[in-house]
């Protein structure tokens, strides 16, 4: 069942188009994310939505009614914004009640509420305390407390963890999952961090520019990403050249693979091709390395279970390759050594993008 449903949304401030003509349907329950670089229009859509700022074309519709003209108030959203903005007069429970004395709800069912998400947040103990008593990561569970609190049927989250250090940040991303995930509440959560993006979504809506440019699961965009753009804004790829040999395979710096173009991609002598690290790997150099696929070694980072090797190709582009750590330490490369490379054409991906002279370099 549709919740929240963009169609063709289009905000513009003088000649910025801050969002782009961008529709989605999202599912009751569903945990999206939008993830995109400063600027790219990800708090105006929240706003769009929220109704704090108007559309220019399009439409939003809320559980099935269209939700133009109505105000703010009336739209019963959840909102969590990066500055927490509780209410420093308030303790933690009078912040968490606060829009349910609004409501006039009685006295004991408010009580029964806070006490049902202050455990659910994990604050027990601190109910009588006030904002300026907590830390930052306390503050920021009163605050998605304070938005769950008259069940809205959706949370809007704008960056709520980007005021924390790296550690809390970590343990909060579970949190607030985990916290979505029991109340059944819709969550539209926006940040710039693909890292929490991965982990936390269900799907992620990848913008750029007011556009959304893929939409999909974590280890979709990750494994099969559209383009070159979400390529790269999704975990580290390797964006090599590949030359259609003629006979169906393509040659990628030396290295033969068997690869057919899609009909999409027919008729091109380069296409660019994402190779992740992990999907690459490395074999001792035995012989002569005439022709044959070779990277000079440049450093190595362990970084635990595995090691992230850089290298440089024969044509100068450069590598990274990730490696089993015991696999590194068998094959005892150092930098400046040279070793094999090979990639599983399986998980090489053409992207649609134009190789330009960059690359060619
Ligand atoms: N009230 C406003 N007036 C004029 N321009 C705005 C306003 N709000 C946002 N913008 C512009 O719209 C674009 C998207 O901004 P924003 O939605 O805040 O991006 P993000 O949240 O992804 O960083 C930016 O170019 C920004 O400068
Ligand atoms: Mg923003």
């Amino acid at each position: 069942m549709t919740r929240l449903k963009l169609d063709k949304v289009v905000k513009r401030f003088g000649a910025v188009t801050a969002v782009d003509e961008v529709s989605i349907d999202i599912a009751a329950g569903e945990f999206v994310t939008l993830l995109g670089a400063s600027g790219c229009g990800k708090t105006t859509l929240l706003r769009l939505v929220a109704g704090f700022a108007a559309l220019d074309s399009g439409a939003i519709a809320l559980e099935g009614q269209d939700v133009a003209g109505l105000p703010p108030a009336c739209r019963n959203i959840g909102f969590v914004f990066q500055s927490y903005a509780l209410f420093p007069h308030m303790t933690v429970a009078g912040n968490i009640g606060f829009a349910l004395r609004l409501r006039r709800r009685p006295r004991a069912e408010i009580a029964d509420r806070v006490a049902q998400l202050v455990a659910m947040v994990h604050l027990e103990g601190l109910e009588a305390r006030y904002p300026h008593e907590l830390s930052g990561g306390q503050q920021q569970r009163v605050a998605l407390a304070r938005a769950l609190a008259p069940a809205p049927p959706l949370l809007l989250l704008d960056e709520p963890l980007s005021a924390l250090d790296a550690k809390i940040r970590a343990a909060l991303r579970a949190e607030i999952r985990a916290v979505v995930k029991r109340t059944g509440v819709t969550a539209l959560y926006v940040t710039h961090d693909q890292d929490e993006a991965l982990s936390m979504s269900d799907r992620i809506v990848v913008m750029d520019q007011g556009r959304f440019v893929q939409v999909g699961a974590p280890i979709e965009l990750y494994a099969r990403p559209a383009n070159r753009f979400v390529a790269n804004f999704l975990g580290t790829s390797n964006l090599l050249i590949g030359e259609a040999a003629g006979d169906g395979r393509l040659v990628i710096e030396r290295h033969a693979v068997d690869l057919a173009l899609p009909t999409a991609l027919a008729g091109r002598k380069r296409v660019l091709v994402c190779v992740r690290p992990e999907h690459v790997s490395l074999e001792p150099v035995l012989g002569s390395v005439n022709g044959t696929p070779i990277l000079t070694i440049l450093d190595s980072a362990f970084l635990g279970q595995t090691v992230r090797v850089t290298g440089r190709l024969a044509s100068g582009a450069p590598l990274a390759v990730d490696l089993p750590a015991e696999r590194w330490q068998t094959l005892a490369l150092a930098p400046g050594d040279r070793a094999l490379w090979t990639i599983d054409p399986r998980h090489a991906i053409l992207l649609p993008d134009a190789v330009d002279m960059a690359e060619e370099g």
